[in-house]
Formats: structure tokens, sequence, C-alpha cells
């Protein structure tokens, strides 16, 4: 079986469906870091006997230094797959190089729409309200050296009235993303994916 190392900033609601339905199913869970020391996600990690660690930026100078640690992380825990899931740093091409076309993010709009610099959490539901779109969604993409920029794996719709906040057009979104993340993991970690140029197929 594969291990994964999970990378979460947030609540891990993403990390739960993983924890739940890809665990010691598809691939093992091998390691949980957060660089938020209260992050939710740490907590659901400990629950379900995964390891789980916090990473303190503040005690490095550079983000490359930061990633080198983590990169150290998961060699120890010899992790063949990342899954960021909800985690808010940009990563360093210390990871990104390391772990080519093994690192999976999930993203919480339809890329290329609402993504980017800047479009995280509820910023990128902010954009969509501000925007008035009546469809956005979520997608699971693979990272490259860019921001949002990887080759797409999976992505899924939910409409919109028009009536929603912010905040429900954020819960309707993450309502539909813990199914689209499972799916995508599901077939990396059985290498039912293939990178072709910028797009991916299915084997
Ligand atoms: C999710 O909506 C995820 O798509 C988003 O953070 C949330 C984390 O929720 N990620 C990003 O915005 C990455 N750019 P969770 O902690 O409950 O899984």
């Amino acid at each position: 079986m594969k291990k994964m190392a999970v990378l979460a900033s947030g609540s891990g609601s993403n990390l739960q469906a993983l924890i739940d339905r890809v665990h010691e199913k598809e691939g093992m869970i091998a390691v949980v870091i957060s660089n938020k020391k209260n992050a939710y996600a740490l907590k659901r990690a400990k629950k379900a006997d995964i390891p789980a660690i916090y990473a303190d930026r503040s005690q490095v100078a550079t983000d490359e230094a930061y990633d080198t640690d983590i990169l150290k992380i998961l060699h120890a825990y010899a992790v063949d797959v990342i899954v960021l899931a909800g985690y808010l740093r940009i990563l360093t091409p210390v990871l990104t190089e390391a772990y080519a076309n093994r690192i999976i993010n999930i993203h919480p709009s339809l890329i290329p729409s609402f993504c980017g610099d800047g479009y995280y959490g509820m910023h990128v539901h902010q954009a969509v309200y501000d925007r008035g779109v009546k469809i956005t969604g979520a997608t699971v993409h693979f990272v490259d050296s860019g921001v949002d920029t990887g080759p797409i794996i999976m992505q899924r719709a939910v409409c919109l009235t028009g009536n929603e906040q912010p905040e429900e057009i954020a819960a309707k979104v993450l309502e539909i993303e813990h199914e689209l993340l499972v799916e995508s993991v599901t077939l990396v970690l059985n290498d039912q994916i293939e990178i072709v140029q910028k797009r991916t197929i299915r084997k």
C-alpha cells in the first residue's frame, strides 16, 4: 500500500474524509503535518492513531528551510504521495521538485476561475459571491511550481441561486469536496491517472 502524508492548516474535514474512506483501504496515511499548532486536523489525526506533527514556521529563517524540514519528515515516514487538504501555504521547489507529480491539492473553485495567489479558503468564496457567478465548485489537481496551475485530476460543480452568502457558498462547496478528494486520491493511489503534458487522462 502506498503511504500518504496529509498537510492541513485548519479544521481538517477533508482529512477526515480520507481517514474514513481511504486510510487502510486504498493507502496508509503515514503522517499528518500542520503549520498551525491548534489546527483541528491534528486532533483528528491523533484520534485515528495517526502521527500528527506541528511544524513551526517561526523556528526557521526561510520558506525553503521550512520545506526542507517537512521533507525530512516525509522521508522519515517513507511517504509516496502528499495530499494538501486545506493547507494554506504555498510550497517551495524543495517540495514540488522532490515530489513532482506526487502532490495532490484540493481547491474550492472551478480552476482556472478564482484561483492563484491570494485565493484560498474564504477569500475564494467571497470572490465568487462578489462576482455573482451561478456555478462554482471544487478542483483536485497535481501541484507544480505555480499556484493552482498543475494538471487537473477531477472537478465537480455546485449551482448557486445567487441568494447564498459567502459562508453558505463555502458550506455547499465543502459538501462536494470530500467526495471529490476521496475519489481523486483513490485514483492516484491505484496508479489510474496518467499525466500527458498539462492534462491528466484515466488509464
Ligand atoms: C477547503 O475548502 C479547501 O478546499 C480549502 O480550504 C478548506 C479546508 O477545509 N483549500 C484552499 O483554499 C487551498 N487553496 P477543511 O480543513 O475542513 O478540509
